[in-house]
């Protein structure tokens, strides 16, 4: 490394940490002033007879993340543009209840609204919510207990006052509702999406008096909560993590937050990245009694991420490095994909602040298998082949790859169903070449290194576009090969992939 690049890195590590100091520092003041002054007109609250010390300092730092690039709110950031799509683009703030600056104790609720995701992120203090006035199943159990339960059974149904906001003394006498059907239509519109239970939530909301508001747990804490819908399918869940993600940044958290499932699904291997990348994990019906949150922010659907509705929207964005957008904007660039791919591989510990160098004449190509597993308890047991022959190309790359002489290939056998997710994110960051099936284990290029080369094998029956999108919004080189049906020649992926290894410069 030369003087400048040095003395650049230097300077660059400089504004991050500032950067961070600073978001902190706001953080706190913005947040906590109001909640430490203890009001001189309010009788003792349960929260100082309980403090629940063990909440205290117990959530996770950010890792550092070489991608990241200030997720500061601006006006300015165009409409359509990547930065709206992908990063903070929830520029129009909607307060439906102020903080109450004369230091008395009292909640605050305002919502984010981004109008090129037709989406809000909504945060607020002092929040109640009632595990028995939301019908749902228990959630987290094993899949085996629960087959074939229903859909509709896990999902949530709130009754009114579901959750509720410590108004103060701006409620004197009853309750009254939160976000009305004029507030919802405008900020948090149903759209496309049948059961729009976010939406269905924000209904459920009543503020009452501050005389009212008593709680037995406190969760001092910043804490997400989110409600997973198609929460076993890798690119679904990735939306929602996506999304998880992105309502932590946007709202500012200074660690990353507890989370909570609105939801009733049962256990799936998904959740140990759940973990991985957050604090901690609960469900809902993990309280058996009322429980106030000092700071509650509410994720919005995968569905409304831009992973999701870029399938059919056509956003023209192209991946591109953050150091590049830093120097010089860029709105039909972003680099947010691999900041959060980052994300992803530091919270299973790998490093990303420095550069993984591979030896260039070894090569890694990790052919991502299609395997049959259970995705839910209604799930009939059998997987549609994308790929007939998938063993037969698998035997022949094998077979090209031992006697490839250019350069040592390993032919990595990417049985993702059978392996951690560590171990399936090792394979990806360590692959020069990742060859699928169109199926959703793909959806791990989200993770890959910056010059790793996609190809993807497309039957006639499962053209979609998943793959080539999150390819190229991520800036990653992909090629696919088309199929008549669903049997792929074997020659031709070889050829493809030798054409591939060539241009890797073996
Ligand atoms: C939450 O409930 C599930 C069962 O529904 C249980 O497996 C899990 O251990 C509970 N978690 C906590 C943190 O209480
Ligand atoms: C494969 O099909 C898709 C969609 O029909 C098309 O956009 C793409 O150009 C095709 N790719 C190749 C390599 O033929």
């Amino acid at each position: 490394m030369n003087g400048k690049t040095q003395a650049l890195l230097l300077k660059i590590l400089f504004i991050l940490f500032a950067f961070n100091t600073l978001t902190l520092c706001i953080y706190f003041t913005a947040h906590y002033k109001t909640s430490s002054s203890s009001s001189p007109h309010r009788k003792p609250t349960s929260e100082n007879r309980f403090p629940f010390p063990e909440n205290r300092h117990s959530s996770k730092p950010w890792p550092i993340l070489p991608s990241y690039l200030p997720w500061s709110h601006s006006s300015t950031v165009p409409l359509r543009s990547c930065e709206a799509y992908f990063g903070n683009g929830f520029n129009r703030r909607v307060d439906l209840l102020k903080p109450n600056l004369a230091g008395k104790l009292a909640g605050w609720f305002r919502c984010w609204y981004s109008e090129t995701l037709a989406s809000s992120i909504c945060e607020g203090a002092r929040v109640r919510m009632w595990p028995e006035r939301i019908s749902m199943s228990r959630g987290g159990e094993r899949i085996e207990e629960v087959i074939g339960r229903k859909e509709e059974t896990e999902l949530p149904k709130f009754r009114d006052g579901a959750f509720e906001l410590d108004g103060g003394d701006t409620v004197v006498g009853k309750e009254r509702v939160l976000a009305d059907e004029k507030f919802l239509n405008g900020f948090v519109p149903a759209g496309e999406i049948q059961s729009h239970t976010m939406r269905a939530l924000f209904g459920s909301f009543r503020v009452v008096s501050g005389n009212d508001f008593e709680c037995q747990e406190w969760i001092e804490e910043p804490v997400v909560l989110v409600t997973r819908f198609e929460y076993a399918n890798l690119f679904h869940t990735i939306t929602d993590w996506y999304s998880a993600y992105v309502s932590s940044r946007v709202v500012g958290l200074p660690n990353r937050p507890h989370l909570v499932f609105v939801d009733g699904h049962c256990k799936t291997p998904l959740e140990e990245t759940w973990k991985a990348l957050f604090s901690s994990l609960k469900y809902t019906k993990n309280f058996s009694a009322p429980v106030c949150f000092r700071h509650v922010i509410f994720s919005p659907l995968g569905y409304e991420t831009a992973l999701f509705k870029g399938l059919t929207e056509g956003i023209n964005c192209h991946g591109g490095s953050s150091h590049e957008l830093w120097l010089k904007p860029d709105v039909q660039k972003t680099a947010r994909l691999s900041e959060f791919g980052e994300m992803v591989r530091a919270a299973f510990g790998f490093p990303v602040d420095r550069q993984v160098e591979r030896p260039p004449s070894i090569h890694n190509v990790l052919f991502v298998r299609r395997e049959d597993y259970l995705a839910h308890p209604r799930h009939g047991g059998r997987v549609e082949s994308r790929l007939t022959n998938e063993q037969e190309i698998f035997d022949s790359l094998q077979n090209w790859a031992s006697n490839h002489r250019e350069c040592k290939v390993n032919l990595v056998n990417g049985l993702f169903a059978h392996m951690s997710m560590k171990e399936q994110l090792r394979a990806i960051q360590d692959a020069s070449v990742i060859i699928g099936a169109h199926g959703a284990g793909l959806t791990h290029i989200i993770s890959a290194l910056p010059k790793t080369v996609i190809l993807e094998i497309i039957s006639s029956l499962f053209r979609r576009p998943h793959f080539a999108l999150i390819a190229q919004w991520k800036g990653l080189e992909y090629h696919a090969i088309n199929l008549s049906g669903s049997h792929a020649d074997p020659n031709v992926v070889i050829e493809h992939l030798l054409h591939i290894m060539t241009s890797l410069g073996c």
